[in-house]
């Protein structure tokens, strides 16, 4: 740019000609000039994609809201488009009333629109025993931020007449071929949960869950059941499939840890990070998510030097309970090696442990719920590559 740049003196042809009509894409796309910007698979990591993962660009993306077309996707087996004048919703077991709904009858029902992250268990998963994957994409990319519309689960027990006496557990059934089932305690479903139809504004996505699933804010998304078909209120732990067998964690001493469910306190530098490289010295802004799944972040202090000192970043708002928190902070890069890290503390004033920590307790060998501090190098070159710090 500058004398003499053609970009300036030259007049484009977007300036001299008519461009092109309304409704050209009836339904909007985005620039031919961010077609980089896309969900992921990881080679290798499953057998067959449609029991798989493909990953959220968190290094492309701006304040907390995730676009629909860009939300992480996890399917047992595969997603489907059902058509929802035939989709049914029953809820049965320990209620007076079971009753089977159509999405018409859900749809008429009070309902609430709520900004939640959804985070999958299993995120930053590859990351326990050493440095695995080259960017945030990979290492993070199983998070998103959406709004959510449907009607509270508690409006959908009260209408059924949930026995309160008896009942203590609530079990969410799929309508896709994997027969995912996952529970949650019954005070639990009458806090916040959403039975949601909508996201980000338009009805869900057929990925994530349409006509119908279930939103549990700041649990692990294995329990946010999409295509949701079913309700059924019981007095008992069931130990679903789901819960016995899989999400669970091999502990250090041998045993597995069961019942996990809440998405503790995490952040994550977005950008400067794996994969990027600076463009020479000077000033940055660095830029990151930060959330929990027992309320608000409360500060985020981010370090340049591995840890050794550390700064409060500014946070951005809304500031919302079990929703992705943006933050920011200045940083003058001088050129020399640098390792940047981001630290969060949430409303109940836990504090987002260091890796050496959190395997000091949970060892090498679990999947879920990783939350460590993450480190990002910035080499002389300018090049940020992932690595562990102890
Ligand atoms: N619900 C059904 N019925 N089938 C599934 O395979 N996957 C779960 C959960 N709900 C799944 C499901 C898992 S493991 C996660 S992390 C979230 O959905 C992912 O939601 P998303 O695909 O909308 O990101």
């Amino acid at each position: 740019s500058g004398a003499g740049d053609p970009n300036i003196l030259v007049l484009p042809e977007h300036s001299r000609t008519l461009g092109k009509p309304v409704a050209t894409h009836p339904y909007g796309q985005p620039s031919q000039y961010e077609a980089n910007l896309q969900r992921r698979e990881s080679p290798g990591l499953t057998r067959v994609g449609a029991a798989s993962v493909s990953f959220t660009p968190l290094q492309g993306l701006f304040g907390i809201i995730t676009p629909s077309g860009l939300h992480f996707e996890r399917h047992h087996q595969g997603w489907h488009d059902i058509d929802p004048a035939k989709h049914r919703f029953m809820i049965n077991g320990l209620v007076n009333n079971p009753k089977v709904y159509t999405m018409d009858d859900l749809m008429r029902m009070p309902s609430v629109s709520r900004m939640h992250f959804i985070e999958c268990g299993a995120n930053t998963a590859m990351e326990w025993g050493n440095v695995a994957v080259p960017s945030v994409q990979y290492s993070h990319g199983m998070l998103s931020c959406s709004e959510f519309t449907g009607v509270p689960l508690s409006v959908l027990l009260e209408d059924c007449g949930v026995d309160k006496r008896r009942a203590k557990v609530v079990l969410a059934e799929g309508a896709d071929g994997s027969s995912m089932t996952r529970t949650m305690s019954l005070e639990r479903a009458l806090d916040d949960v959403i039975v949601a139809w909508a996201m980000n504004g338009e009805m869900l996505r057929p990925e994530h869950g349409y006509p119908l699933r279930l939103v549990v804010p700041g649990v692990q998304g294995v329990s946010w059941v999409k295509w949701l078909r079913r309700i059924e209120v019981g007095d008992q732990p069931y130990a679903t499939k789901d819960e016995a067998l899989h999400y669970i964690d091999a502990m250090p001493d041998g045993t597995f840890r069961q019942y996990t469910s809440i998405q503790e306190c995490k952040s994550v530098i977005t950008t400067p990070s794996a994969g990027q490289r600076l463009q020479g010295t000077g000033y940055y802004n660095i830029t990151g998510l930060a959330w929990s799944g027992r309320g608000k972040v409360k500060r985020v202090d981010v370090s340049v030097d591995g840890g050794r000192n550390w700064r409060t970043a500014r946070l951005e708002t809304p500031l919302l309970s079990k929703c992705l928190t943006r933050f920011n902070i200045d940083w003058e890069w001088d050129g020399t090696p640098a390792v940047l890290q981001s630290r969060a503390i949430d409303e109940t004033g836990y504090v987002q442990p260091k890796i050496n920590e959190l395997r000091a307790v949970r060892g090498t060998r679990s999947i879920y719920h990783n939350n460590a501090i993450q480190s990002w190098q910035v080499a002389q070159s300018g090049e940020v590559s992932n690595v562990q710090v102890y």
